[in-house]
């Protein structure tokens, strides 16, 4: 496998819950050839597992919670500069992020969504793709902007849906394809 060329570019990687898209940059931030070092796990959960996850990784994590969205941000904004962060990886993190915070980090912030984009944007995915009878569904790599879901697209997976598909079995088979997904989008935006 071929090695990254350049210094690893410090990335964050901001989760709300179980944390299996960071489990698998994780993974893929270890090997030679990926374009990143995972330097901070940021959780608006304290009880994130992914959090969990992240200590055992010794990752920097931090939990940081504020009804005010505009003082975590600052906190949170200290930090990452501190940190020299230069990629956000939004992995389900489920706060909305301001558009002064998104403008600081204008075109460095990117997410992935489990819906064929710009269709099915926002929560319950799955369950509209099924209740549409939609043959096809998928998962989305993209920049974050301020209009939830709709930045540009990095990268995007097509799979098929099945006639005996349920929520469960069709979210478990779009989360593989996520997790392959998501390390090709930084590829493919960092080399
Ligand atoms: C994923 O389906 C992701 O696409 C969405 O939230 C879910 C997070 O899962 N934004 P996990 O915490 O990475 O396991």
């Amino acid at each position: 496998m071929k090695k990254y060329p350049g210094k690893k570019i410090n990335t964050a990687v901001f989760i709300s819950g179980r944390g299996s898209n960071l489990k698998s940059l994780y993974n893929f931030s270890k090997k030679k050839i990926s374009p990143i070092k995972i330097i901070l796990v940021f959780s608006n959960n304290k009880n994130a597992a992914g959090l969990k996850y992240a200590k055992e990784k010794n990752l920097h994590s931090i939990y940081l919670s504020d009804k005010k969205i505009k003082i975590l941000e600052i906190k949170l904004l200290k930090i990452l500069n501190k940190k020299k962060i230069k990629l956000i990886c939004l992995a389900g993190y489920m706060k909305i992020l301001s558009y002064n915070f998104i403008k600081k980090f204008k075109g460095k912030i990117i997410n992935i969504h489990p819906s064929l984009l710009p269709k099915y944007k926002g929560l319950n995915t799955h369950n509209r793709v099924l209740q549409n009878n939609e043959p096809y569904t998928g998962c989305t790599v993209h920049f974050v902007n301020n209009k939830l879901d709709s930045g540009k697209i990095i990268l995007q997976k097509k799979i098929r849906v099945l006639r005996n598909d349920s929520i469960k079995k069709l979210s478990k088979r779009v989360l593989i394809e996520e997790h392959k997904i998501y390390p090709k989008a930084i590829i493919k935006l960092l080399s």
